[in-house]
């Protein structure tokens, strides 16, 4: 036992003890790569912990905003901002040249989907090739980016490794998948346990000491390839779950039978069931993306997933599904989709935030658009949407707009719109999200 250890005290290299050194003493310095939902709060977030920050990202505007102390992201306050900067804790720059003069860097770019619906990694190989470029002996490299098991290994590693430096040994290599949520208040990036996972022990060592310093709890794992697993995991849970919400709508629908009342009935049972609800569709970067870059990996690997697919299925099925019930309430008071006027409230793909990437309501407006309806919207949080090369402009949830519509259309249940108006004011109202949960009226119906 006494060797093991010793073995491992003295396995401990310049670069291990130097970096450790710097960490406990918060001399490290640290670096994000991709300033978005993700690294601007996670930067923040070692800021706040005593580290000095850089942010670096290939989006001018981006960088921009945060040297003007404007925050493009709802999670991230600009008073916080503005104080990390003035206290010249957190800079931003698009130099990928500044990376050898950090000590650790996270990378946090984006990994989404081809058209073929297979991994696109060009970010992420983008960022280890500039990481490559500049790597020296003493620095700790964590992949936060969401991809499928086997990426920091198979991809990262070898490029790192190209230019003669040894992981473990010269520099150190984690995944760490960042879980944030966002537009939940009640767990910031510092609250939510972390998840780490080295390529080797010394690395996963360095990598809960910097994220431990700064963050409430650390959960290491025994592999980059489980950590990799695990958030795909935690996605492909929430995008099943939400398929058999979805599905049950359907069925429900199809029975006369009121879902939410369904759902809250099952969710008073305090074991063994947790409430997932259905909606018009799933919508981000996460939820619809994930799940298939592990049906792609493990279809590599031989084997053939069936869940990841048929949720898939299932919830990409639901803008047209609730497009179709659109037209048939409309069709019950006489008139055809074709020239009626349909306000779409919502069109981010989630509550309270700003983020309308992958968004269900944009699939709502196109079916919409396509079957011949006039479409408005409005969302507090999305002044202007690109749809289809064109540009709509937001309008306000007046008493004029909503009555001059035919059908209001309730896609995301942000806080901020006035249900008992859009009610009021609407001659129907067709909501997709139970935001009207417990409101009773002849004009309003429910998913
Ligand atoms: N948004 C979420 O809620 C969330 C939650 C958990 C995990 N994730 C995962 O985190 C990753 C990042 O997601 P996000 O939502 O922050 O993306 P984002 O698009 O908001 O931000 C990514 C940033 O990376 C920059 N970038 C791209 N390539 C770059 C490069 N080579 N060098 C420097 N900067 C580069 C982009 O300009 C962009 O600003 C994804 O893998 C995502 O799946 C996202």
């Amino acid at each position: 036992m006494s060797t093991i250890i010793e073995n491992e005290i003295s396995s401990k290299t310049d670069a291990f003890v130097s970096l450790e050194r710097k960490i406990k003493t918060k001399k490290a310095r640290f670096g994000v790569i991709g300033l978005g939902y993700v690294g601007l709060p996670l930067g923040l977030t070692l800021c706040d912990a005593g580290f000095d920050v850089t942010g670096i990202d290939i989006d001018t505007n981006r960088v921009d905003a945060i040297v003007a102390g404007r925050s493009y992201i709802t999670d991230v306050r600009e008073k916080d901002l503005q104080k990390a900067i003035s206290a010249k804790k957190f800079r931003a720059t698009t130099d990928l040249s500044e990376i050898r003069s950090l000590d650790a860097v996270s990378i946090c770019v984006p990994t989404p989907l081809r058209k073929t619906k297979d991994p696109d990694m060009s970010y992420v190989i983008s960022a280890a090739d500039a990481i490559a470029r500049e790597l020296r002996s003493g620095q700790l490299i964590i992949l936060e980016s969401t991809t499928y098991p086997g990426t920091t290994e198979e991809l990262i590693l070898p490029t790192l490794e190209a230019g003669g430096l040894r992981v473990g040994e010269d520099f150190f290599l984690a995944y760490s998948p960042e879980r944030v949520d966002p537009g939940n208040s009640r767990f910031s990036t510092r609250d939510i346990p972390k998840v780490v996972g080295g390529t080797t022990p010394r690395c996963v060592e360095l990598a809960s000491l910097l994220y431990g310093s700064a963050m409430k709890q650390i959960v290491p794992v025994s592999s980059t390839r489980v950590a990799e697993m695990v958030k795909l995991l935690e996605n492909t849970f929430r995008s099943v779950n939400i398929a058999l919400a979805n599905e049950i709508a359907l069925m429900c629908s199809h029975m006369k039978i009121d879902v939410w009342e369904v759902i809250k009935g099952a969710a008073s049972k305090p074991f063994g069931f947790m409430p997932f609800y259905p909606g018009p569709g799933l919508g981000g970067h996460c939820i619809p993306i994930d799940p298939l870059y592990l049906e792609w990996k493990s279809k590599i690997d031989g084997f053939e997933s069936r869940f990841i697919g048929l949720a898939d299925k299932v919830n990409s099925g639901m803008p047209r599904f609730v497009v179709t019930r659109a037209m048939e309430l409309l069709n019950e008071r006489g008139k055809a989709m074709r020239g009626s006027k349909v306000h779409v409230l919502g069109v981010t793909y989630k509550k309270d935030i700003s983020d309308s990437r992958e968004s269900p309501a944009l699939e709502v407006i196109k079916l919409l658009g396509s079957l011949g309806a006039d479409v408005s919207y409005s969302d507090p949080y999305v002044p202007s949407l690109k749809l289809e090369g064109r540009s709509i402009d937001a309008v306000e949830p007046s008493a004029d707009v909503l009555g001059s519509c035919d059908l209001a259309m309730i896609t995301t249940n942000h806080t901020a719109f006035d249900y008992p108006a859009i009610i009021r004011n609407s001659p129907l109202v067709f909501d997709t999200r139970n935001a009207t949960d417990g409101m009773k009226a002849q004009n309003l119906v429910r998913l």
